[in-house]
């Protein structure tokens, strides 16, 4: 298995991090085929590292997992062993102010990718045998907690959101794939992740970014919802792991037992700030302090009060358990966006989709 392995939306943030991770981490010699359709939350320069060091062992392709016509040219072309499906609409407050294209990559694209691989891996002679189709799915799915209790494999779906929702959907019918037709389908459940290239709409960028502008932090609503910190390197392993070793048809919860809230995130990253950028030194701040850009605002609709994850199944099963504290993994992630201007001005600036619209006809 993992001969050559088709990724789907990895020029995304989770995505290209697992690229590089499978690339310069686990001895992995075979090929990668990166298909994306590089919406505003793509973008290829995130490996440009990737394609310079690995040549004709990682193939880009620009286009669409709903295109049904293209997934049977790539799997015909390659002969993919293996699936990682991480390409999504991934913003909570995308999903609020318009849903439709949520439905249509999340559900439709999924279903195009399923179908594609058992009409492809189930016709062979073989079958399925050494093939697996891994997808990547939210803890959202389980709904909201109250005060105790923690996300388990068996807890009811209950999603909220037009984005939980559409993920619970492609979860179904992953699920139903594996039930129904024998796909060699194994899900993951994650909370939520942080790092290198995540895009600056999500928290964790977003207040950093701000911060070094100067501009207000926006805290939804009180900012005691809960949401459980995962360094993106270990959901990266944590996938490695459940394709290679997890069992056929289960599904994995992954989390960072690292519960916060959002309150304490954002005043975590203006401390982390105050270390290695002080906002004595930045012109953008006047005489202000970071903790002073700090803007309590309207909350978001439907907003889910808590997620935690159990994640004692993979880690009984496969070992797997995180490996980077919060502190280490903030420290990581803030340093790296100081270190990274130039992928931070591009993408905040848009000049990265004028690049692709050069670069990148399909
Ligand atoms: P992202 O928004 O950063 O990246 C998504 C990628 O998918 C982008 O490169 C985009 O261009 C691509 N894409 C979108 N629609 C496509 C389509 N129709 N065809 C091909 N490519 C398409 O998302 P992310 O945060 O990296 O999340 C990746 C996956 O992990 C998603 O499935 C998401 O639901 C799941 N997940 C994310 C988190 C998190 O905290 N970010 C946590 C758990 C699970
Ligand atoms: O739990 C896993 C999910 O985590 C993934 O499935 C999603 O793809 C990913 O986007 C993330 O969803 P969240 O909605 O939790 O992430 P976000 O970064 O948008 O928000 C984190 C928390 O911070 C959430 O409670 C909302 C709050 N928030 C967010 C933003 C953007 C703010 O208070 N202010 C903000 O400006």
């Amino acid at each position: 298995m993992n001969k050559t392995m088709l990724v789907t939306g990895g020029a995304g943030f989770i995505g290209s991090n697992f690229i590089r991770y499978v690339f310069e981490r686990t001895g992995f010699k075979g090929k990668i085929v990166n298909l994306d359709k590089l919406t505003y939350a793509g973008n290829p320069e995130n490996l440009a590292d990737i394609r310079k060091k690995y040549g004709e062992r990682y193939v880009f392709v620009k286009g669409d997992i709903c295109d049904f016509k293209l997934l049977g040219q790539l799997f015909k072309k390659h002969n993919f062993d293996t699936v990682a499906h991480f390409a999504a609409e991934s913003h909570v407050d995308r999903s609020i102010f318009g849903p439709k294209d949520f439905i249509e990559t999340n559900i439709h694209g999924t279903f195009a990718l399923l179908e594609t691989a058992r009409q492809t891996w189930l016709a062979t002679p073989g079958g399925a045998k050494g093939k697996r189709f891994h997808h990547v799915s939210t803890d959202e799915v389980y709904g909201s907690l109250g005060k105790t209790g923690k996300f388990k494999e068996t807890t009811p779906y209950d999603p909220r959101s037009p984005y939980s929702s559409s993920k619970a959907a492609s979860d179904h019918l992953a699920r139903a794939y594996f039930h129904t037709y024998g796909l060699p389908v194994t899900i993951s459940n994650c909370s939520n992740n942080y790092g290198p290239y995540h895009f600056p709409e999500k928290l964790i960028p977003l207040i950093i970014l701000n911060a070094l502008e100067g501009k207000p932090l926006p805290v939804y609503g009180d900012g005691l919802q809960v949401r459980d910190w995962l360094y993106v390197e270990d959901h990266c392993a944590a996938i490695w792991r459940i394709i290679n070793k997890g069992r056929v048809g289960e599904t994995y919860n992954v989390g960072g037992n690292c519960e916060m809230a959002n309150i304490d995130v954002v005043k975590g990253i203006c401390a982390a700030l105050e270390k290695f950028s002080p906002s004595a030194g930045n012109a953008a701040l006047g005489s202000k302090k970071y903790l002073g850009l700090i803007k309590y605002v309207k909350d978001r609709p439907g907003h889910d009060r808590r997620y935690a994850i159990d994640f004692s199944k993979i880690k009984r099963e496969l070992g797997w358990r995180p490996s980077v504290t919060f502190k280490e993994g903030l420290t990581r992630t803030v340093v790296w966006y100081l270190a990274n201007g130039v992928w931070v001005r591009s993408v905040r600036t848009g000049e990265y989709r004028k690049w692709i619209d050069k670069n990148y006809k399909r």
